[in-house]
Parts: C-alpha cells; sequence; structure tokens
C-alpha cells in the first residue's frame, strides 16, 4: 500500500472515532435532556442543598460574601449551587451574586417551609406560582400589604415553564408525594404560632411560609432572570413547630433536593 493509502485510511479512522464520540454524547442517544442552561440552586442551609452538592461532577469551588458558590454539572447539566444562610438579605445578595458574577440562566430556591394550608401536610411539596414579601409593609402610604413601589408588583411571578417542570418532575419521581402550586409567603421570621400563622394565610392566601423565596424571586424579577421556588412542607408553622421542625426538616429538605435534581436533569 503506498503512504497515500495509509495516510487517507488514518484520517478515516480518525473520523469515524470522532462520529462515535459525538454521537454517545448526544442527548436523544443518552435519554437525557439537555436544555443547555445554566441553573442557580439557591438553600438557606446546608441540609437544603448539600446532597446536590455531593452528586455534582467537575465542582470548583469559590468564596464570595461568606458564601460557597459551587460551579460543575449536574448529570451533564450546569449547575451553580449555593448556601445562602437564613433570611432575605442573603438569599437576595446570593441571587444577585449567581447572575452577575457566575452567569446563571435561571434559579431555583430549593428548601423547607411551614404549611399555612390545612390541605397542606409535612412532607407534601409546593411550587411556587408567585411569591410575596409578607413583612413589606406600605399601607400607609395606600399600597395593599406585599406591595412593593419600586419593582411596582404585588407579588414576584415565578416561571410557569420552570413550574411545570417541577410538577411534571415530581409526578414521574415520587408520584406518592402530594404536590401544591401556589403563593409562597417570605418574611424574616420563623412562625411559629396559629395567630401568625393564620395573619399570614388571611393577608396573603399563600400556601407556605419561609425566609427566602420572595427576595429571590425580587432579585430575579429586577435582573429579568426566571425563578421557581420548591419547597417540602417540614412543619405547620404553629405551636407545634419545634416538635415538627426538629423531626422533619432534614427528610423534607433532602426529598426538595431530590425533586430539584430531577427537575434538571430530565
Ligand atoms: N421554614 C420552615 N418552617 C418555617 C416556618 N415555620 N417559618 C418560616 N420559615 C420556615
Amino acid at each position: 500500500m503506498s503512504e497515500l493509502s495509509y495516510i487517507m485510511i488514518i484520517i478515516l479512522l480518525a473520523a469515524a472515532l470522532l462520529v462515535v464520540l459525538a454521537d454517545s454524547r448526544n442527548p436523544k442517544k443518552t435519554g437525557k435532556k439537555k436544555t443547555g442552561l445554566k441553573t442557580g440552586i439557591i438553600g438557606a442551609m446546608d441540609s437544603e442543598v448539600s446532597s446536590l452538592k455531593e452528586a455534582m461532577a467537575d465542582r470548583k469551588t469559590s468564596s464570595v460574601s461568606g458564601m460557597e458558590f459551587c460551579e460543575g454539572t449536574l448529570d451533564g447539566h450546569d449547575v451553580v449551587v449555593v448556601r445562602c444562610g437564613i433570611g432575605k438579605v442573603n438569599a437576595g445578595s446570593c441571587a444577585q451574586l449567581l447572575i452577575n458574577l457566575f452567569g446563571v440562566d435561571r434559579v431555583i430556591n430549593t428548601g423547607v417551609a411551614g404549611s399555612l394550608d390545612a390541605a397542606i401536610d409535612i412532607g407534601d411539596i409546593v411550587v411556587s406560582t408567585d411569591v410575596v414579601q409578607y413583612d413589606f409593609n406600605l399601607t400607609p402610604l395606600g399600597f395593599v400589604p406585599g406591595e412593593m413601589n419600586s419593582p411596582a408588583v404585588k407579588s414576584f411571578l415565578s416561571d410557569e415553564g420552570m413550574r411545570k417542570s417541577v410538577v411534571k418532575a415530581v409526578r414521574e419521581s415520587a408520584p406518592e408525594i402530594h404536590v401544591f402550586e401556589g403563593r409562597v409567603c417570605t418574611g424574616d421570621q420563623f412562625v411559629s404560632s396559629r395567630e401568625k400563622k393564620e395573619s399570614i394565610r388571611e393577608s396573603f392566601g399563600g400556601l407556605c411560609c419561609e425566609m427566602e423565596g420572595g427576595a429571590i424571586g425580587q432579585v430575579c424579577i429586577m435582573n429579568n432572570t426566571p425563578f421557581v421556588i420548591i419547597r417540602a412542607i417540614s412543619d405547620k408553622a404553629d405551636d407545634s413547630v419545634e416538635m415538627d421542625y426538629a423531626e422533619f426538616e432534614k427528610a423534607a429538605a433532602a426529598r426538595c433536593a431530590a425533586v430539584t435534581r430531577y427537575m434538571i436533569t430530565h
């Protein structure tokens, strides 16, 4: 065989290898849906994000403003997972950093919450249609409770596509879990009395209360970034809160993280 024939054979073999490699990464062939999106995932506490961080590949960690941002992939999908700490200021700053420094295309807030609705039990999942900051109050100036002047909204609307994907994720991955779609109520307070719970429920009609989603929603809306809040119920936000929270917080946080992972990777 001539030297030219050898070169031709080598070129053909290399081309064939490239085709095989490209095909093995084809999401249709691997059964994985590739969104091409970079998703920021925020949890307030370690229990809400640790299983996601452990499941990540190609991990690179950087510390900004006292928060550890963990960049990498989750079953082949680009993610940045971060524990923001409890409360609205932590959560809002974290969302802004995810958008500005890490260039995420969308944000998911995963974690636990107290139920505001008698039909929603411990272990159930709530997915946000919208989120309101129940402790934001300009009523003396003529606004309704929770209404803001800048941005001028009564609540922050979640992304419909992301919400539907979460509901689908729960139905496919854990059909035994009850999933509810509705308003999430956020405030810088751990709700632990029947009176407080009823006053939030009466004023805002929400399904659950927590301490971060409203700030994440606000920052996402201000930056034109889609977001959704996924919360598993750890307590009833009333006088039974202390016992229930201690018993169910870890399992609820892990359940929510599992739904988040399934939603991103399917
Ligand atoms: N997160 C979980 N339970 C909560 C509650 N009862 N109030 C505020 N945030 C919560």
